[in-house]
């Protein structure tokens, strides 16, 4: 079994470049079925959930050659299955893309009910909903989803919840419906712009990404031999950010997108750390313990959930009592106990938790219950005194890439090491 072993405290200093963004990019890889014929994806995120995500299309019948640990040259022509490898489609989330964009390609699919971090319900009713407006049937049973349709026609869908998956999905399966598609109460995340900055590449015509309001107006079929390059990581960037706040650091990022980072900086701010962006460089510094304060994770441009936990490790930290209240999924503070075992004082009940400041952290053997609350392991690691140990490293890898190392060049005495 490997563990992560972190030897702290640390006050992370230096520069890291940040990665291409996960969740933009397991979408576009299933988005590049829509193209009957190659492209190349570039700033890749060398991470399991991308290597996974090109496993199931090459079950589906893609060719994927691997340019560089970052960039692929992938070719769609020979798409000759309609059943994706059920159970790798299990394992992870973003399996769910492969519906939309498959009934763009193929119109009919079967996938594996998609699995993913255990963040409590994660139903994927809206996304039903708008396949079933395009005009597809769905049927979910026996662990699987099976989608079919003659003919996609453009509609008009209303989302009931803001949803991310959602959003990007319907938006698969419109590109190469007959008609105009109009999603309404649609998502904004940074990755959903990329996802349709992608298409557009190709050949597809979005509009009014990054708006509650998505018009897709269907063409014929998408550009072949292009290459696109991915978004840079608004996760991966904050949970830099919230590592210099919470060791009290100086860090520099690289290859980010500052703009995409607001929600995180004015949050910085107010609790007493010093954010200075130049060009896609952002500097975070910190010369004080924390300030309290109040959290509400929201859809984009709120507070995202997806670095709820790695602010829950510096608000553990502040001066005063502070409280978040988690808007988007029902069960994600179980990072919290095991911040507890650290020193923490943490009350968690429901969506809310209360977060009562100490004034240290002491290292500890703690696991990772999902990927986010991985980081947020780490980065307590690099603020505690002494060894901590952190096991379930699988969700780490998912989605992080080179984590220790970017963190070793931080300054962070931390290691990967396999028990016997
Ligand atoms: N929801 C529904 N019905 C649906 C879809 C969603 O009720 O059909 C609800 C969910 O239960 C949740 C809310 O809507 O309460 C938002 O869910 P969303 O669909 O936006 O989430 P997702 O697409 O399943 C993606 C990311 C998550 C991230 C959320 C929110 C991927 C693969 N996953 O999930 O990322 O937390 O958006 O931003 O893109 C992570 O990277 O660690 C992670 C969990």
């Amino acid at each position: 079994m490997e563990k992560l072993v972190i030897v702290g405290p640390t006050q992370l200093k230096g520069e890291v470049t940040i990665s291409g963004a996960k969740n933009a990019a397991i979408a576009i890889l299933p988005a590049a079925l829509l193209i009957n014929g190659s492209c190349q994806i570039n700033n890749l995120p060398n991470i399991v959930d991308v290597k996974l995500t090109c496993e199931i299309l090459e079950g589906l019948g893609a060719k994927i050659t691997w340019i560089t640990n970052n960039s692929i040259k992938i070719d769609c022509s020979n798409i000759n299955k309609t059943t994706a490898p059920l159970d790798l489609t299990r394992k992870f989330r973003a399996s769910y893309y492969l519906i939309g964009a498959m009934l763009g390609r193929k119109k009919e699919i079967i996938v594996g009910l998609p699995g993913g971090c255990n963040l409590g319900a994660r139903p994927i009713d809206q996304h039903i909903k708008g396949f079933e407006a395009l005009g597809a049937t769905v049927d979910v049973s026996q662990g699987n989803v099976c989608a079919k349709v003659d003919k996609l026609l453009g509609t008009h869908i209303y989302l009931d919840v803001v949803s991310v998956g959602a959003t990007i999905n319907i938006m698969l399966a419109s590109v190469l419906a007959d008609g105009t598609t109009i999603i309404d109460n649609a998502a904004k995340e940074p990755h959903i712009v990329d996802v349709a900055n992608f298409l557009n590449t190709m050949g597809a015509d979005i509009r009014g990404a990054g708006t509650d309001v998505i018009k897709i107006n269907g063409v014929k079929e998408l550009i072949t031999n292009k290459s696109y390059s991915v978004v840079p990581d608004q996760i991966e960037a904050g949970t830099f950010m919230l590592a210099a706040v919470a060791s009290q650091g100086d860090i520099t990022l690289k290859n980010c997108i500052p703009e995409h980072l607001d929600c995180i900086t004015a949050k910085i701010l107010e609790i007493g750390g010093n954010v200075q962006s130049t060009g896609d460089s952002l500097r975070v510094w910190m010369n004080q313990r924390p300030q309290k304060a109040t959290i509400k994770t929201l859809p984009y441009p709120g507070f995202p959930t997806d670095l709820q936990p790695q602010i829950g490790v510096v608000l553990s930290l502040a001066n005063g009592t502070s409280i978040i209240n988690e808007s988007i999924w029902d069960s994600r503070f179980q990072y919290t106990n095991e911040l507890n075992k650290m020193g923490a004082k943490i009350t968690a009940q429901g969506q809310s938790a209360i977060f009562e400041g100490v004034n240290k952290l002491y290292g500890a053997p703690v696991y990772s219950t999902d990927l986010r609350a991985g980081a947020a392991l780490i980065i307590a690691g690099i603020t505690a005194y002494g060894s901590t140990e952190i096991y379930n490293l699988c969700y780490i890898d998912r989605g992080y890439e080179n984590i220790e190392d970017k963190f070793s060049k931080l300054g962070a005495n931390i290691k990967r090491v396999i028990e016997e």
